[in-house]
């Protein structure tokens, strides 16, 4: 049987299956969700037995635990660790979502006019990482397995994989590979396939200013006392300038150019601005001069406020000049900046910003390496013919705008490079409400995986 024939023949279970698991809310942020984080822990080693591997294990951590399977068929053949997450982000705010984050139902979209699965994880990464569950149960029942295959499926990849690293020294001999295989990200479009070639960092902090010692009444000393509010507003709009650019010293510094012809490709990759602004109902895009927008969103680093708070923000008006003010800060990198490097650089920057009025304290949460992966490797031209054999195209390699953190560490632990075959789409609302993932896409990532062992395999042995 065909590849499209089992899915064809079992459309209904392989929908069914991935929404018994979007129905589980695992939630590593929230430890009110720890049984569920071990449910969907559970789920997943059912289902690999039931899939054909040797041996699965509940890994414990000092989080979250890491579910481990692997089929050996036969020691002389390439190795392929394949990761995901089976963590959620929170799905807040949840007064915004159509239906329930954990009630998965399908429905049509613009973009996806043969239905998607909507639920919280269903592109990130449940929906993805289950692509691969499914296509090793096909392997295994057609007899078609051209390597071994490891999983790695971890519970704590939304809060940064704190415990993965550590288990991945532990288990560096278990984990041996020649290959680690992430479905993760995205593409353009399903007409227009793409490979993730890159990946961005992340610094993250979180800022502290404080005036006075207590809340005061703001007729009282409003005008005379400094309001960190205001303060940190003003901080916090100094670190961009005019032209979009960041103002940190050094941020750029070891900033790595894209070559002219790198930009060029990415210039003809199809990319329509209008139906991008429509879609986020906005009437301008905006970022760093003398760059695209996909430049801004992958190439390029930034600096984000992702939550300020302080103050009163209940019913009604409350006159206070607040003691304190906070914001969480994210920054995504390009190679070749370091997460930590960027940190110091920031925390001494914003120290330095702030008037003689208020105290700063700056708190770095977990960070992450940007990555690139090499587009002439076997592991890439390997996944990009399989993409070809089952879209009818090459794909085009694009670097991501998101991050994950722990690929910087595999090559560094395990030596083997990554292949990111990502199946999701921008507009798949990962990480807001009303996620959601292609019936197309999820079949598509089923249909495709067989054949990037296929092709891997015989690259390797070429
Ligand atoms: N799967 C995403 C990362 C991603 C999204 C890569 C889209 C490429 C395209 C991952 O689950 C994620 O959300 N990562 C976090 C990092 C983290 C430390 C919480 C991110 O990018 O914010
Ligand atoms: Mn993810
Ligand atoms: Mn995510």
């Amino acid at each position: 049987m065909s590849v499209k024939q089992f899915i064809e023949k079992d459309k209904d279970r392989l929908l069914e299956e991935l929404m018994a698991l979007l129905r589980i809310p695992s939630v590593s942020a929230d430890s009110a969700y720890k049984k569920d984080m071990l449910s969907a822990a559970e789920f997943l080693k059912i289902k690999l037995l039931e899939a054909g591997v040797d041996s699965v294990e509940i890994c414990p951590t000092a989080g979250h635990p890491i579910v481990y399977a692997e089929k050996i068929m036969d020691p002389s053949w390439p190795t392929v660790l394949v990761y995901g997450h089976y963590d959620v982000q929170p799905p807040d705010p949840i007064e915004l979502w159509e239906s329930g984050p954990f009630e998965p139902i399908i429905k049509t979209t613009d973009r996806h006019p043969e239905g998607a699965i909507f639920a919280r994880g269903a592109c990130d990464d449940k929906g993805q990482m289950y692509m691969h569950v499914k296509a090793f149960e096909y392997m295994m029942r057609e007899q078609k397995m051209y390597c071994n295959i490891k999983f790695m499926l971890e519970g704590e990849e939304e809060v940064g994989s704190p415990n993965l690293g550590p288990f991945m020294r532990e288990n560096q001999e278990r984990l041996a590979c020649d290959v680690i295989l992430i479905s993760d990200t995205s593409m353009l479009g399903n007409e227009s396939p793409s490979m993730t070639s890159g990946l961005r960092g992340l610094s993250y902090v979180e800022v502290e200013v404080t005036g006075p010692n207590r809340d005061l009444h703001s007729g009282t000393y409003g005008g005379a006392v400094a309001n960190p509010i205001n303060i940190l507003a003003k901080m916090i709009a100094s670190l961009q300038d005019e032209e979009g650019r960041i103002t940190v010293e050094g941020f750029y510094d070891d900033v790595l150019e894209v070559s002219a012809e790198e930009r060029e490709a990415m210039a003809k990759a199809p990319f329509d601005l209008a139906d991008y602004k429509a879609k986020l109902g906005i009437d301008d895009v905006s970022g760093e001069a003398g760059f695209s927008t996909m430049e801004r969103a992958s190439i390029r680093p930034t600096l984000d406020v992702n939550g300020i708070w302080g103050g009163y923000i209940g019913e009604g008006a409350k006159t206070v000049l607040p003691s304190k003010a906070y914001a969480k800060i994210s920054m995504r990198l390009v190679p070749n900046q370091s997460s930590e490097q960027i940190t110091a650089l920031f925390k001494k920057h914003f120290e330095a910003l702030a008037p003689a009025s208020v105290k700063v304290v700056v708190t770095p949460h977990h960070g992450g390496e940007p990555v690139l992966t090499p587009t002439d490797g076997i592991e890439f031209q390997a996944a990009a013919k399989a993409y070809e054999q089952t879209f009818g195209k090459r794909p085009i390699p694009l670097r991501a705008g998101g991050s994950i953190p722990i690929v910087a560490l595999f090559e560094e632990i395990l030596g083997a490079k990554t292949v990111m075959m990502g199946f999701g789409l921008d507009t798949d609302a990962i990480h807001s409400p009303n996620e959601h993932f292609g019936v197309f896409n999820y079949f598509k990532g089923i249909e495709t995986l067989p054949y990037f062992y296929e092709h891997f395999r015989a690259m390797k042995e070429a």
